[in-house]
């Protein structure tokens, strides 16, 4: 008698762009491990290739595109291997992709996840599936959850989706729609399936996770305060942060939180973009640099150790060198502990596209100034640690051997001498130096 075992295929995913397309893809692989497909990190081995794209900046859509072009040898060795695009290049250009690239099989928007597996099946042999709709419901919870899986120690998890703000530049608006909050019991729940496979830290994630408002026990709108105070409640999650926040919905009580709440930790990213009113104004930003610099007052009133971290544009459309200057000199009034800067990219649609552009070696200039800038705060930052104990949270074993990696409070990662065991634990450290993107300490 022989016994037929279904071999199970193998999916290769992709990812670029922010937190939230690498928790969508951990999500797709998971939904995808439900009919039959088990990731793997060799594209060549694959049977489904699947590219979660980001749409934020020019460069990061090329990406997708070379990607496609190095994988069609491939797909014309295989056949069979099936090609799905998804993120937010799939929700701007749909057809389009399929239209440039035919040898894609799926094009599959972020609002529509759930329905990825069925996508799939129905593709194939010439026959393409595209699905870029808003659905209503909640894909999150149509999309299942593998096997009881141990995870690693830090996660992500989405509780906001969308954004309203409609700053200028910005394809959010669009490739995401608009704000949506998942309920707070669906989001309590993942939260404890997490802690069960192991997760100590989580990082809620929203494209404007600070407007968040979910229905909460009782019917009521929750805001990310109250979300904050019920997950600290969860026993075994040890730490808690969020991210992105605009600063128009850094309320009160979501400043108090970080006063109130030790599994709060003190990072805060809340981007700024610019140090320009005038800028502030053509992005739509809806706030001063001076609104903001009272902000950043209060919240470390609330708590003055906290790292802040922020985005930056320079170079958009109209910025002269006052306006930078007025961008530098924010920078210099905030004291970053990190922070992203980007030179403006026009997107199509949006509505500073078509607006005329500042001088591309102007603007690479400024790029390169603001970044210096920033590194050099970072570093100070990151030295400041220097003979502090810290709690770290050991994330993995390290390259060396009787090394460990973790977290700091502050993001920082530090590398230290203790039993491979330890992933997991929340341990002691003596910061006693600093490298260029990390920290090096010794167990207490
Ligand atoms: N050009 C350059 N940077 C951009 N960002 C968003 N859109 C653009 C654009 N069109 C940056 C912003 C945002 C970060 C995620 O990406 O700084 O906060
Ligand atoms: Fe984009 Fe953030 Fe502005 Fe929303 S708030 S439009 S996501 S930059």
């Amino acid at each position: 008698m022989s016994v037929l075992k279904s071999v199970p295929k193998k999916l290769f995913v992709k990812t670029w762009g922010c937190q939230m397309n690498v928790y969508d893809s951990e999500r797709m692989a998971d939904a995808m491990g439900a009919s039959g497909y088990e990731t793997t990190d060799r594209a060549d081995e694959a049977d489904m290739i699947l590219l979660n794209t980001c749409h934020i900046r020019e460069k990061a859509s090329e990406k997708m595109y070379s990607e496609l072009g190095r994988l069609k040898e491939h797909k014309i060795a295989r056949p069979d291997v099936k090609i799905g695009v998804a993120g937010c290049v799939a929700q701007a250009e749909g057809e389009e992709i399929i239209r440039r690239q035919p040898m894609v099989d799926v094009v599959v928007g972020p609002q529509a996840y759930h329905r990825l597996p069925d996508m799939v099946a129905r593709s194939g042999n010439g026959t393409k599936v595209v699905d870029t709709e808003f659905p209503e419901e909640d894909k999150f919870t149509r999309l299942p959850r593998g096997p009881k899986a141990r995870r690693a120690p830090a996660a992500f998890l989405t509780v906001q989706e969308g954004c309203d703000k409609f700053c200028a530049f910005c394809v959010v608006p669009y490739t995401r729609g608009a704000e949506v909050s998942r309920p707070v019991d669906r989001i309590i729940a993942e939260a404890r399936d997490l802690v069960e496979r192991g997760v100590v830290e989580l990082t809620l994630l929203g494209q404007n996770v600070n407007a968040y408002h979910g229905v909460g026990a009782h019917g009521e709108a929750a805001t990310l305060a109250q979300l904050l105070r019920e997950l600290a409640k969860i026993e075994g999650l040890e730490r808690l942060r969020y991210t992105t926040s605009h600063p128009n919905d850094m309320g009160d009580d979501l400043i108090a939180v970080h006063a109130e709440l030790e599994k709060v930790m003190p990072y805060l990213h809340l981007p700024v973009q610019s140090g320009s009113d005038k800028i502030l104004k053509a992005m739509n930003r809806r706030h001063t640099a001076e609104s903001y610099l009272k902000l950043i007052e209060r919240i470390r009133a609330a708590r003055p150790d906290i790292a802040l971290s922020g985005d930056f544009i320079v170079g958009f459309p109209g910025e002269t060198d006052a306006d930078f200057a007025d961008t530098m000199a924010l920078v210099e009034a905030v004291g970053y502990g990190s922070a992203f800067s980007f030179k403006y990219s026009a997107r199509p649609g949006t509505p500073a596209a078509g607006r005329a552009l500042v001088d591309d070696d102007v603007a690479h200039a400024r790029l390169l100034t603001l970044q210096a800038k920033i590194t050099e705060d970072q570093f100070a930052f990151q030295t400041s640690m220097i003979g502090r104990t810290l709690p770290i949270l050991v994330e993995k074993v390290g390259r060396n051997a009787g090394q460990v990696i973790g977290k700091s409070p502050y993001l920082h990662a530090v590398h230290f001498e203790a039993p491979a065991d330890s992933v997991g634990k929340i341990l002691q450290a003596e910061i006693i130096a600093s490298e260029r993107n990390s920290l090096t300490g010794h167990a207490v």
